[in-house]
């Protein structure tokens, strides 16, 4: 029997992450987090002193790394568990540079696709629906109001005891969300086939359900 594949694409702060974590955790399939690749690669690039703007250098330096993605949501770049300095401030606000060059998003597309092959796969991300796995079975696109996400950003960061400020995480997470979507290559979008979840008004408990029920009607 062949299991399914979830795409589960949207905005900064949408709740993917903790969403996809959860669903996959219900049903046994692999939580596959393609933000953190790009953060990993984000985090060595700024190590090594890469310029972000170059896509040939980044492009090199992404070819002689390994990023892994462990069972119990962990990153490793280069054997190394970076779990946490890919979280970091610096990271956050470099990696949409990192993510807009298309020979990077190439190469990221080719190793998201052999973690899918065998199915039973949880993928969040930004292009997951309408570029990595244009035929998975079920592909959700979480939405919340730029309010509401920062918001949750900012209960997250006072929850780990990062200082913020409020204003300025929303203004953060609007231009993270406006490099995105405005990319030439896989930009953050809707596939058409995607189910929209606004989930500014709806509990976490509420979103898995509801992607529960939609796997279970397609499966
Ligand atoms: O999901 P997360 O916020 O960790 O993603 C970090 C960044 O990685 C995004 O803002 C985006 O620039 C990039 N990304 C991407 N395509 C994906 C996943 C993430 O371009 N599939």
């Amino acid at each position: 029997e062949n299991k399914i594949n979830i795409a589960i694409d949207g905005p900064a702060g949408a709740g993917k992450s903790t969403v996809a974590k959860l669903v996959a955790e219900k049903l046994e399939f692999i939580y596959i987090d393609t933000g953190a690749m790009y953060r990993a690669l984000t985090l060595k690039a700024i190590e090594n002193k890469v310029d972000l703007k170059n896509e040939k250098e980044l492009t090199n330096l992404l070819t002689n790394t390994t990023i892994e993605l462990t069972t119990t949501a962990r990153v490793f770049l280069d054997e190394e568990d970076v779990s946490e300095q890919i979280r970091s401030l610096e990271v956050t606000n470099s990696v949409s540079f990192v993510a807009s060059h298309s020979s990077v998003r190439f190469e990221m597309l080719d190793r998201q696709r052999s973690m899918a092959q065998n199915g039973g796969t949880v993928m969040d991300g930004r292009d997951i629906g309408t570029a990595v796995l244009p035929n998975a079975q079920v592909k959700v696109f979480l939405s919340a109001s730029v309010d509401e996400r920062a918001r949750r950003r900012y209960e997250e960061n006072v929850a780990k005891g990062f200082s913020t400020n409020f204003e300025q995480l929303k203004q953060e997470i609007a231009l993270r969300d406006k490099r995105d979507s405005e990319r030439e290559t896989a930009p953050l979008k809707k596939a058409k086939d995607a189910i929209e979840i606004d989930t500014t008004h709806l509990s976490i408990d509420e979103v898995v359900s509801s992607i529960l029920l939609i796997v279970a009607e397609r499966t």
